[in-house]
Order: structure tokens, then C-alpha cells, then sequence
């Protein structure tokens, strides 16, 4: 029986040791499967999303795909890439994401409010697609953001208040959409220039204080 045991305890100690060993491939995989999940959701006319082999050990290889020194991804580059289809959930998955450049593209469907997990990213460069829906009030957990370009787009609903909190926040465009209330007025929005907001018909001017309610023409 006391050889039994200790077999069994071998076991679970190589067992044990091996999950240590695999975990950090694992992580990175988990990152190549995300943005594998993003591949099968885009039409991609132009091959420019070939090299995006899913059996490769970490996604760091492929092309518009860069990695830190621990191979986490912290950047996506495909801003004017002439994809369409859909964002996908899994993208929320890129913990280490920087930037996310997928601009001037004619990308569909909405923001995933999944994308409020990318607790790293300093970019969130979405602006000339054809994106609908409205702004996740999640983008609000973004604290490390600096660059949110949302303009010429179909987007709807009010600017989410969530926004006003990130203190990193230094450039806003959202103008060209279908958004509606009133812009804000207080923290990172201070600084932010009218003209980044102009182009959407049914957004009120900048919020008064105790005046104009939030969600006119909504
Ligand atoms: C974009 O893709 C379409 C096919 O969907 C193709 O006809 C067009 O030439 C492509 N444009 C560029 C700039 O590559
Ligand atoms: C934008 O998306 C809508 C569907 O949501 C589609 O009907 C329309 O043709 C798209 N516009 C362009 C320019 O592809």
C-alpha cells in the first residue's frame, strides 16, 4: 500500500511539475488562439493575415503581430488593411495589448464589451470602419489609455460617463457617428476639442452642470 501511495504521489509531483513547466506556453497559445479567433471572423481579400498560423507556439512570428521580450502580444497592427467581418470577444483575452490598430478597414458589428479587459492598452484606433452599436461603458476599466479614435463610424447611444475617469486619456475623436446626449465635460474631456465630436446629428453640445440632461435625444 505504501508503495502505491508513493507512486501516486510521484505521479502527481510530475504531474504538478509539468503544468508549471507548460503554463507559460499555454498563456501564449490562449493569445495565438484569440487572434486566431479574429482571423476566422474577418474577410481578409488581401492574404495580409496568412502568416497566422494557430500552431505555431506563441502568435509572435506573424506578421502585424508584435511581442514583449516574454512573448505576450502588445501590439496589433492592421489599420488600412481592407478586412470586413467582425471584432471578436476573445481579443479581450490580450492582457498585455498596447495597441490595437485597426483603422481604415470596413470592420462590421459592434465593440465587444470584452475589450474593457485590455487593462494595458494605450490605443484603441477603430476610427473609418463600419462599426455599429454603442461604446462599451467597460472601455471605462481602460486606466492606461491615451489615444480612443472611434470617428467614422455607425456608432450609437451616449458617451459613456465610465469615460471621464481615465485620467490617461489625451485624445478622443468620435465624431462622424449617430451618437446621442451630450458631451462631457469634466476630467480627461476638459482638454478635448468640440471639433472631435462634430458630425453626429443627434449629440447635444457640452453638458452644463445641473442643465441639459445626459441622454437628450436618445
Ligand atoms: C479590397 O478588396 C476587394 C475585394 O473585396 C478588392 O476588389 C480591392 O481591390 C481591394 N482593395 C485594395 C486597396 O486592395
Ligand atoms: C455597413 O454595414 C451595413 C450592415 O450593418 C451594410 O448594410 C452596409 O452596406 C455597410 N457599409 C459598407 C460601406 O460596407
Amino acid at each position: 500500500m505504501a508503495v502505491v501511495a508513493d507512486v501516486a504521489a510521484g505521479n502527481l509531483v510530475v504531474v504538478l511539475a509539468m503544468a508549471l513547466l507548460l503554463a507559460p506556453l499555454v498563456s501564449s497559445n490562449s493569445e495565438g488562439d484569440a487572434l486566431y479567433a479574429l482571423r476566422k471572423s474577418l474577410s481578409d481579400p488581401d492574404d495580409v493575415l496568412q502568416s497566422w498560423d494557430p500552431t505555431l507556439v506563441n502568435p509572435c512570428t506573424w506578421f502585424h503581430i508584435t511581442c514583449n521580450q516574454d512573448n505576450r502580444v502588445t501590439r496589433v497592427d492592421l489599420g488600412n488593411s481592407n478586412l470586413s467581418g467582425h471584432l471578436v470577444p476573445e481579443l479581450g483575452r490580450l492582457e498585455h495589448l498596447q495597441y490595437l490598430e485597426l483603422y481604415k478597414n470596413n470592420i462590421q458589428g459592434t465593440i465587444p464589451s470584452e475589450f474593457g479587459n485590455l487593462k494595458s492598452l494605450i490605443s484603441l484606433d477603430l476610427y473609418n470602419n463600419n462599426i455599429s452599436g454603442v461604446i462599451p461603458p467597460t472601455l471605462g476599466k481602460l486606466k492606461s489609455l491615451v489615444f480612443l479614435r472611434l470617428n467614422d463610424n455607425r456608432l450609437t447611444g451616449q458617451i459613456p460617463r465610465e469615460l471621464v475617469k481615465i485620467s490617461s486619456l489625451k485624445v478622443v475623436d468620435i465624431s462622424y457617428n449617430d451618437l446621442c446626449g451630450t458631451i462631457p465635460t469634466t476630467g480627461p474631456f476638459e482638454h478635448i476639442p468640440l471639433n472631435n465630436f462634430e458630425n453626429n446629428p443627434r449629440l447635444e453640445g457640452p453638458e452644463l452642470q445641473g442643465l441639459a440632461l445626459y441622454d437628450t435625444n436618445c
